[in-house]
Parts: C-alpha cells; sequence; structure tokens
C-alpha cells in the first residue's frame, strides 16, 4: 500500500557537463510552478503529492515527470502542462495522451 494516493516527481535535475537535462529546459521553475499550484489544488488534503527529483534516467526525453503508483511519465513544456497534468491526472485520475512520454 502506498503511503500517498499519488505521488508526483519532476525532474529539476542540472548537469555541469553541458549533457541533456532537466532544469535548463525549465525543471525548477515549472516544479515551483507544481508546488504552488499544488497547494492551491488542495493536494496534500488529497494525500498527494508533488516533489523535486534527481535525474529520473529520461534526460533526452525532459523535462519529465513520473506518477506513482501508476508509473506513468510526461514531458511538458509550460504552465498550461503542469496544470492539464495537476488537474487531470492528479485530481481526476486520467491521463494526458499528448504529453505522454
Ligand atoms: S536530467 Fe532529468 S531525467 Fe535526467
Amino acid at each position: 500500500m502506498s503511503y500517498f494516493k499519488k505521488h508526483l516527481f519532476l525532474c529539476a535535475n542540472q548537469r555541469p557537463t553541458g549533457q541533456p537535462c532537466c532544469n535548463p529546459q525549465g525543471g525548477d521553475a515549472l516544479f515551483a510552478f507544481a508546488k504552488k499550484r499544488g497547494k492551491e489544488l488542495g493536494l496534500d488534503a488529497a494525500n498527494i503529492r508533488v516533489s523535486r527529483a534527481g535525474c529520473l534516467g529520461r534526460c533526452a526525453q525532459g523535462p519529465t515527470l513520473v506518477i506513482y503508483p501508476e508509473g506513468v511519465w510526461y514531458t511538458f513544456i509550460d504552465q498550461e502542462d503542469i496544470e492539464e497534468i495537476l488537474q487531470r491526472c492528479l485530481l481526476r485520475g486520467e491521463r494526458v495522451e499528448r504529453l505522454l512520454a
């Protein structure tokens, strides 16, 4: 049994070597947006967690996030994408097909 009902991990990893990574593509900024919107949407009360992650191992498809317990992967570009993932995936249990990674 999972501790949280759902747990979203968003990669904001920064590599010093110039290799592909998620942070230059918006990782930190979009994580901050996801946390802010998560609070506004009452995710804590719903036992849903949003966490910043280090490298998730899918750097070339970044920025990436994964939602457990389903283990569904997404990529995203902007705040609208994050908003859709929060609303549809975390709150309604749907998938956003256009953003699947
Ligand atoms: S740096 Fe984000 S998945 Fe590797």
